[in-house]
Parts: structure tokens; C-alpha cells; sequence
């Protein structure tokens, strides 16, 4: 996969890719984000590929918002087209069916801040630097924050960081609960690969189960839920995975999974 504003990478079983305008601080301009689209199409499909991590290219940002620029342009229609087009893309890689793992290593604001959201995990490097500023320029998040930071953070930080539109460094991020780790900045690629190395030592049948159960919390009602989790939890004992991981127990050794 070859791309102008990103960069793409598959090995040993995971992907990463990485927003590469570093010059621009990584903002996301329509070009960038067609191009996610398109990649996030082909890495579900490939088969080595079980995980994947998102991050920025640069040591400053790991996507400064949308980009600002392209941004003026927009009138009443357009502007509704505008945030349409960034809520797409953020749904592919929410409802992606494999673990989506954001590492930001800098900036992560407007529209950068809402990617991160849309990742099932965020690791950031002790330098990012969180919020969703929009209200500085007259708008409001449209890439899914109103909505994802009010889920994860609850709505009295969410109200604070999008009404405020100030900035918050990585350990008040962990404080609130947006990001799940914070490392020195040469460590967090590490830190994030030893993450995505457990899971990928698990099932991968069960691992997505789990993940898509997860993820439905956000449109079903509880007892939907419930019914969900149920009929997934059917899936994965029918799978090779479940009789060789109960089977490795009773037998004391580790499992190996074939992600059958
Ligand atoms: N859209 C377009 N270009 C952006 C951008 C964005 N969201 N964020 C940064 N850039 C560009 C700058 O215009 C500049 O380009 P130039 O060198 O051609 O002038 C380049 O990236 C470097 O940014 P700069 O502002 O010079 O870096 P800085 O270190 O002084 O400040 C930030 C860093 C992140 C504080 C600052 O760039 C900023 O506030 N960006 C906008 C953040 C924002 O409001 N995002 C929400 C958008 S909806």
C-alpha cells in the first residue's frame, strides 16, 4: 500500500499506520482522510493482520485537528458534508474488527483528539497533549467528540474540555481515563508493540468476539446487550481455539491458538 499522506506497514502479524504531514503537524485534510479510508478497507481484510496501531510522524503532533485550511471553506451545506466525511472514517476504525491501538507521541487536538477516540486504546507519550479547541475557532468538535469523549471521560470533563477548549498533558489524559498508558516518548512504540504482542498471543476468534461485544455497548440497550454478548460467547465455543485453550488448561501447558 502506497499512500502521499500516510504511511503503511504490515509486519508479524499487526499494521501500522502513521499520519505523515509532518510539516502541517499531521492535520487532517481531505486527501489524508480518503486515504485512511482506503487503507483501513484493506488492512481488515488481511488475513496476517490482527492488530493495529495509529500513530504520527514527527516528534511534535500526533495529528494537530483538521486541517484549517480546508477547513475555512466551508458554508452551512458543506460544513455538515465536512464533519460527515471525518465521522465516516472514525467509524471504520471504531467498528474495526480487529484491536485499533492509537500511539500519540504529541499534539492531539481537534479532529487528531477525535481520531484517538475512535481507537479502541490510547498510549501516549509523556509530552502529548489532549483537547478539542474548537470553540477557539468559532465551531464545535464534528469528528465524533461531542460524542466519544463524552462516553469515555463522562460529561462533566467533556463539557469542561470542549466548552474550555483548553489543553491537557498526557497524565491529566490518564487521570480522566482517555488514555490507558503514559511513556517516555522512546519508549512508547515499545510500550504499545508489548500491548498488541499480548493480544496477539490470544485467540483471535475470541479476541474480536470480545472486541465487537465491547464496542456494542454503544447502540444497544442493556439487555440487547446481553443478548449480544450471549450469542457471541455461542461463536467462540464452537471455535478450535475454545477446546485447545480449555484443553491446555486441564492439561497444564500454553495454549496454541490457531485463530480457528
Ligand atoms: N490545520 C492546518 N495546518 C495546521 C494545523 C491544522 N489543524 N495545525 C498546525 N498546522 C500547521 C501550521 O499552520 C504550520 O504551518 P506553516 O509552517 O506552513 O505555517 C505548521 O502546521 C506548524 O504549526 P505551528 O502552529 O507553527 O506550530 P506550533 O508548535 O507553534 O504550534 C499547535 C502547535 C498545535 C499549538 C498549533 O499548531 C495549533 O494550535 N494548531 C491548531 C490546533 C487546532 O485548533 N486544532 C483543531 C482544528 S479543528
Amino acid at each position: 500500500m502506497s499512500y502521499e499522506t500516510l504511511l503503511v506497514e504490515e509486519t508479524d502479524g499487526y499494521a501500522r499506520i502513521t499520519l505523515n504531514r509532518p510539516d502541517k503537524l499531521n492535520a487532517l485534510n481531505a486527501q489524508l482522510l480518503e486515504e485512511l479510508g482506503d487503507a483501513l478497507v484493506s488492512l481488515q481484510s488481511a488475513e496476517d493482520v490482527h492488530a493495529l496501531i495509529i500513530t504520527g510522524s514527527g516528534s511534535k503532533a500526533f495529528a494537530a485537528g483538521a486541517d484549517i485550511a480546508e477547513l475555512h471553506a466551508c458554508d452551512a451545506a458543506s460544513g455538515v458534508e465536512f464533519a460527515r466525511r471525518g465521522q465516516a472514517v472514525f467509524k471504520q476504525i471504531e467498528y474495526f474488527s480487529k484491536p485499533v491501538i492509537a500511539a500519540v507521541n504529541g499534539f492531539a487536538l481537534g479532529g487528531g483528539c477525535e481520531l484517538a477516540l475512535a481507537c479502541h486504546m490510547r498510549f501516549a507519550a509523556e509530552k502529548a497533549r489532549f483537547g478539542q479547541p474548537e470553540v477557539n475557532l468559532g465551531i464545535i468538535p464534528g469528528y465524533g467528540g461531542t460524542q466519544r469523549l463524552t462516553r469515555l471521560v463522562g460529561r462533566a470533563k467533556a463539557i469542561e474540555l470542549i466548552l474550555g477548549g483548553g489543553v491537557i498533558d498526557a497524565e491529566t489524559a490518564q487521570t480522566i481515563g482517555l488514555v490507558n498508558g503514559v511513556y517516555p516518548a522512546e519508549e512508547l512504540m515499545d510500550a504499545t508493540l508489548a500491548f498488541v504482542k499480548i493480544i496477539l498471543s490470544k485467540g483471535q476468534v475470541a479476541v474480536r468476539n470480545a472486541l465487537q461485544s465491547i464496542i456494542a455497548t454503544d447502540e444497544l440497550s442493556p439487555s440487547a446487550g446481553m443478548d449480544f454478548e450471549a450469542e457471541r460467547f455461542g461463536a467462540t465455543t464452537a471455535t478450535a481455539d475454545f477446546k485447545e485453550g480449555t484443553l491446555a488448561f486441564l492439561e497444564k501447558r500454553p495454549a496454541k491458538f490457531t485463530n480457528r
